[in-house]
């Protein structure tokens, strides 16, 4: 797949299918992460990968708007250094790597932000120099996932030429 159609067919998904998701494509998704820039390349981010069902069970329970991830695969949490005004770019980026990577290989997924944070901290062992930043779920699609379309605004909404409000004309892109 290149990357422009890994790009625009990817969807965030909440549903996955029982296959589980070899170990090479759950390297690939962290080392997407790794290999990720980050603010004045400070690599602040740590990447919990959680696959044990239990402990999958623990992250669903532990989530206020991600309880869907309680059928995934695998997961990852995404730590971030609060004190670093760019931490939620990093982890938005990082994230958006790894979700690319593994739709490369097949693997959909899906992201949360709502976390009890005081429980996911105990329960997974996270310092307080960290903050868990946002958790994604990862799995092979099921029928109702694969017919999921996208849903954005037109171009002409969103992005301008030169100055706000001055639509994009292709033919002055030359
Ligand atoms: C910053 C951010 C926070 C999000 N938080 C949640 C969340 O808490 N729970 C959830 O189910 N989806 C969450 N999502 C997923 C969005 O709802 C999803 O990206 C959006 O609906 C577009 O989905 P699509 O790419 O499949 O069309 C979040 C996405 C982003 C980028």
């Amino acid at each position: 797949m290149d990357a422009y159609e890994c790009i625009a067919t990817k969807l965030d998904v909440r549903e996955f299918g029982p296959k589980k998701v070899p170990a090479e494509v759950k390297l690939k998704v962290l080392e997407a992460a790794r290999l990720t820039g980050s603010g004045v390349n400070r690599q602040h981010w740590k990447f919990i990968l959680v696959q044990d069902k239990d402990n999958i069970r623990t992250l669903a329970a532990d989530s206020t708007s991600g309880s869907w991830v309680g059928k995934a695969d695998f997961a990852v949490i995404v730590l971030t250094d609060p004190k670093l005004g760019f931490a939620k770019i990093d982890a938005g980026r990082a994230t958006q790597d790894m979700q690319l990577a593994a739709w490369n290989y097949g693997v959909v997924s899906g992201i949360y932000t709502g976390i009890a944070h005081e429980r996911l901290r105990n329960d997974f062992a996270i310092p307080l120099t960290l903050e868990p930043t946002l958790v994604v779920g990862f799995g092979y699609p099921t029928r109702t996932t694969t017919g999921k379309k996208k849903n954005r605004k037109p171009l002409s909404e969103v992005a301008y030429l030169e100055k706000f409000g001055n639509a994009i004309d292709p033919k002055k892109l030359g």
